[in-house]
This record gives structure tokens, C-alpha cells and sequence, in this order.
């Protein structure tokens, strides 16, 4: 007899760089007790230097087969259910946008271009933003993604009004329906 298929099982959050994956990432950690992969700090780890080195090392496609060897790794249906926080260009490649469909329940946190500038003006880790003109960078790469995200995602979270907590109790009642089917 063939055993019912397993249901995908981890939370996965996706969306633009500084929509708060990380945080809420932790915050859902906190409340779960499950474990929480940050890819881009897993791939910082194996690399042994910072994204932004190695950006500038190998160039993005480097980064890119970086992450996309992680998502597959993730793809383990013995592995326990886990937060999983992405990159924001993770939804980049196509087979990594299966992946992810696969992996559970996907959350795109989105933010206003303006939240997003915000968010990210301070911090210089991100190498696709360190341009003259960080703006019009990232108004052209959310308008590239934006169909890519909505593509992969189960819940779009607007998450410029509300705080990390109320974010996260949000994701936990919808993801508690879609594993269950029951509020
Ligand atoms: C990237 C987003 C970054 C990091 C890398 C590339 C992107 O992650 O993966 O700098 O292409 O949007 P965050 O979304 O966590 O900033």
C-alpha cells in the first residue's frame, strides 16, 4: 500500500530585502520552539566570510549556487519542522521557486519601497544595494520580483503596520490552518 504523501511542513518566509524575515524568523523560534535556518547566516558560516565578500570574491552567481545547494539540502522530509528565512533574491531561480512550494507554508513579508529604504539605509551588508542610486535599485528589483514572490507564496503579510510580534501571531494562525484545516 503506498503511504499517504507527507505534508510539506516547515514555515518559510520569503520577500525584498529588510521586510523583516530575520526578525520574525526569531520571533516564530521563540514562540515554536523550532528550529530557525537563516539561510543567509548558514551560507555566511560555510563560507566563512560575509555575503558581501563573497559578492565581491565570485560575483552574485556564486552566492546564488550557494544558496540554491542550501534550499535543496532543506528539501529533507525526515529533517523536524523548522523556520526556514530566506534571501531575498532566493525566488531569483526557478527550481529553487519549486523548492520552496515544496518545503511548506511560504509567507511573503512585503514593504513599501519607501519602509523598505528605510529599513535598509543604515546597514551596508547588502551588496545589491551599495549602488549610487539605492533607490531606483531596489524599485527595479522588487518590480522584477514582486510577480515571483506572489508566485511561491501561500500568505502576503503587509508588514509596514504592525510589529514583529503581531506579524508572527498572524503567520501562526494561518499556517495552523493550512497544516490543519482548522482555526
Ligand atoms: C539579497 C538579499 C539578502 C542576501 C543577499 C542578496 C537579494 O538577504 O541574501 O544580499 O538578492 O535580495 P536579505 O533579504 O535577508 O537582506
Amino acid at each position: 500500500m503506498n503511504e499517504a504523501p507527507l505534508l510539506p511542513k516547515n514555515i518559510v518566509l520569503v520577500g525584498f530585502m529588510g521586510c523583516g524575515k530575520s526578525t520574525v524568523g526569531r520571533e516564530l523560534q521563540q514562540r515554536l520552539s523550532y528550529p530557525l535556518v537563516d539561510m543567509d547566516q548558514v551560507i555566511e558560516q560555510r563560507a566563512g566570510k560575509s555575503i558581501k565578500a563573497i559578492f565581491a570574491q565570485g560575483g552574485e552567481e556564486t552566492f546564488r549556487d550557494m544558496e540554491s545547494e542550501l534550499l535543496a539540502e532543506l528539501d529533507d522530509s525526515s529533517a523536524p519542522r523548522r523556520i526556514i528565512s530566506t534571501g531575498g533574491g532566493v525566488i531569483g531561480r526557478e527550481k529553487n521557486r519549486q523548492l520552496l512550494r515544496q518545503l511548506g507554508y511560504v509567507v511573503w513579508l512585503h514593504a513599501p519601497l519607501a519602509v523598505v529604504m528605510q529599513r535598509t539605509k543604515k546597514n551596508r551588508d547588502r551588496p545589491l544595494l551599495n549602488t549610487d542610486d539605492a533607490a531606483a535599485r531596489a524599485e527595479s528589483l522588487m518590480a522584477e520580483r514582486q510577480p515571483l514572490y506572489a508566485e511561491v507564496a501561500h500568505l502576503k503579510i503587509d508588514t509596514s503596520g504592525l510589529d514583529f510580534s503581531e506579524l508572527a501571531t498572524g503567520i501562526l494562525e494561518s499556517a495552523r490552518y493550512f497544516f490543519t484545516g482548522h482555526l
